[in-house]
């Protein structure tokens, strides 16, 4: 089998071994654990969902953060509405992420709204309902990484609608050769986020633990536990897609070639683009 299988089984061993994916094995598991992303969208509780729309639809930064400080987080850092110290390197590092990610994530919906579409057009509605619920994750993953764009004043992929226009695309005709080929476009594509958040989290270290000692801006703190998180449920995206059968898709190793060789190329090109 191709290397790209086993690597993508080694990210599927590596997160059944990670800390953060002790609970249970799908979706579940994302609604139980503490979200640190929801220091950006905090889900409101019943009560607060009463009280009014205020809490719930700003979509300005400031708001935004202000909401998270007034609304218990799950999380145990909140977001902030100061400024980092960065370097220029770090600023560079850190735009750079936000930029590579927010258009990851945008991909990464454009291809399940292909997905869901080619699915819906064939009638195949138990495909539709999962590619749906991955999908939804996706929305909140583009949705923080939007307030982490903001936050942090990066600048944006100007690459953004042909992001959009490739994505769907690749979700559509995958979707319309069939499950197994729009598994296999999932597992080819969660397996290179997975291991590109994971070369994200490495590289945020040093700023994670200066060398003078300093305490971090928590900002930092905050996207490192935002990366973990997405990772995991990429990785759990995966995971649903090996079992959903991807690799019983026709010409499966070269498709994940091929499609894993465009996103790390996609990946490339955002990070100056
Ligand atoms: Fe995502
Ligand atoms: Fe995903």
């Amino acid at each position: 089998m191709s290397s790209f299988v086993a690597s993508s089984s080694k990210l599927c061993r590596f997160r059944a071994s990670s800390p953060a994916s002790t609970i249970g094995s799908r979706h579940p598991r994302s609604v139980a654990r503490a979200l640190s992303s929801h220091a950006y969208s905090p889900t409101p509780s019943p009560s607060q969902t009463r009280a009014g729309p205020s809490t719930a639809t700003s979509t300005s930064t400031s708001t935004a953060t202000a909401t998270a400080t007034a609304i218990s987080s799950p999380s145990d850092i909140e977001a902030v509405t100061t400024t980092p110290n960065f370097t220029d390197a770090e600023k560079e590092l850190v735009d750079s992420i936000i930029r590579v990610d927010q258009a990851g994530e945008l991909g990464a919906n454009w291809i399940y709204r292909g997905q869901k579409w080619a699915m819906d057009l064939k009638g195949d509605k138990v495909t539709s309902k999962q590619v749906e619920e991955m999908w939804e994750n996706e929305r909140h993953h583009l949705t923080t990484l939007a307030h982490l764009q903001t936050q942090h004043r990066a600048r944006p992929t100007l690459l953004y609608p042909l992001w959009q226009a490739m994505a769907f695309g690749l979700g559509a005709s995958t979707g319309l050769m069939g499950k197994e080929a729009a598994m296999a476009c999932t597992e080819a594509v969660e397996t290179v986020i997975g291991e590109h958040y994971d070369d994200q989290l490495r590289a945020i270290e040093p700023l994670l633990s200066p060398k003078d000692g300093s305490t971090p801006h928590p900002s930092i703190p905050l996207m490192a536990n935002i990366l973990r998180e997405f990772r995991d449920d990429e990785l759990e995206h995966l995971d649903t897609a090996v079992e959903e059968g991807a690799q019983k898709a026709p010409g499966h190793s070269l498709l994940s070639a091929v499609i894993g060789f465009g996103c790390k190329a996609a990946i490339k090109v955002c990070e100056k683009v």
